[in-house]
């Protein structure tokens, strides 16, 4: 059987890592990439200055590789995703390690002499981390980022010149490279926007770095705001809300009991807070809150009456279903008996036979020549 799970440091030393949720034991899946072991190794043997390597901040270690590594050190961790969260902390108790200080305020990218980053496959995500980290509080912050070979290309490296000097890319070791950063530069990139904003329909949506669909409408959503069954004095759950487009466009035009906007990214439910100020939800009569959560791990049972979905359909790079099944079986938990799960997928996807699985009514509401519209009752 394949041993997966085993990261090894030395001849003396592993540790035992897994994804969240955790893989099958002889899933060919790993819980890290020879770039995140790349990071420690480099970070270890380089950096001499005990209070600088005391002092580092790791930014977007996917399931908790890297900060398991440098538990000696006692790193922090800057950190937008929930699942990452989830993965790191059970990742430390697993192999008896320290616990690390977890951080979810961007603020704390300027607190932090060393900062270093697993390469964000979103480049907006990137260049706010780069931004941060120009204003941070020391003039001599370093950033050391690292990524697969094939990942650090010449826009990659022309962003981290836009804020640092002296940026060194190193050759390929195990298919990775180091990208090493220091020196403010004087005169940084001005124009990128740690907020962008679109409209639609007379609702202004404004979305962090780091959140879907980012510069415009998606186009599932476009398609199942046109599908929004009516939500008059119902519980509603907006589930992987995103920037809230959906939620926010019930709030505009109907009146539910409640919404709660629910997503695993920080800068989603970010997005959403400032969504709903900015369009003049915060007073509302209408109960409306949001949450930071994988699914619906942590929302009751039985206490919504509809709930509404774009789902995602992608982990980091790997494309997987494996989320959206998750928040499948969960609606089906948190919805009252006649409950509605109303959700768009991309054709090819399937979800029509899977959802036919888990709830006893399910229907397609629509098609066109991309999306599909479902409607899954529990009875
Ligand atoms: C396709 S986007 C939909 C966003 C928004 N509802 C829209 O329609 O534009 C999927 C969302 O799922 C969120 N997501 C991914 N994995 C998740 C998980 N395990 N738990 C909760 N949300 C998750 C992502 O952060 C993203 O915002």
């Amino acid at each position: 059987m394949q041993n997966n799970h085993l990261y090894t440091i030395n001849d003396s030393e592993s540790l035992t890592l897994w994804r969240f949720p955790k893989q099958a034991d002889d899933s060919p899946l790993q819980a890290w990439d020879t770039a995140d072991k790349l990071l420690a190794e480099y970070v270890l043997s380089n950096i001499a200055e005990k209070d600088r390597l005391n002092s580092a901040l790791i930014v977007n270690d996917n399931f908790g590789a890297v900060t398991c590594h440098l538990n000696q050190i006692s790193p922090s961790v800057f950190t937008d995703s929930k699942v990452s969260e989830l993965a790191t902390t059970k990742n430390i108790e697993l192999n008896n390690l320290a616990p690390v200080k977890i951080e979810t305020d961007t603020e704390a990218l300027k607190n932090y002499p060393l900062v270093l980053v697993k390469l964000p496959k979103n480049l907006d995500f990137l260049q706010f981390i780069l931004q941060q980290a120009h204003q941070s509080q020391f003039q001599d912050v370093e950033i050391i980022a690292v990524a697969k070979a094939t990942d650090i290309n010449k826009s990659v490296v022309k962003l981290f010149n836009r804020y640092f000097e002296n940026v060194e890319v190193s050759l390929a070791k195990r298919k990775s490279r180091t990208i090493k950063a220091s020196g403010k530069q004087k005169s940084p990139y001005t124009s990128f926007q740690a907020w962008q904003k679109w409209q639609h329909n007379e609702l202004d949506i404004y979305n962090a770095s780091n959140v879907f669909s980012r510069s415009s409408l998606d186009l599932g959503a476009s398609f199942l705001l046109d599908y929004i069954p009516n939500t008059a004095n119902k519980d509603v759950i907006d589930l992987a809300c995103g920037n809230g487009i959906l939620g926010l466009s019930i709030l505009k035009t109907q009146t539910p009991n409640s919404v709660i906007f629910s997503d695993e990214s920080h800068m989603a439910i970010d997005s959403v807070t400032k969504n709903l100020n900015s369009n003049g939800f915060e007073n509302s009569n209408i109960k409306i809150s949001t949450i930071w959560q994988d699914c619906l791990t942590e929302t009751e049972d039985e206490s919504a009456d509809i709930i509404i979905c774009n789902p995602p359909f992608h982990q980091q790079k790997t494309i997987t279903d494996h989320i959206a099944l998750q928040m499948f079986n969960d609606a089906q938990r948190v919805l009252r008996k006649g409950g509605e799960l109303r959700l768009v997928g991309n054709q090819h996807l399937g979800y029509f036979q899977k959802l036919l699985t888990i709830f006893d009514d399910v229907k397609v509401l629509a098609t066109n020549d991309k999306f599909v519209i479902i409607s899954a009752t529990k009875n």
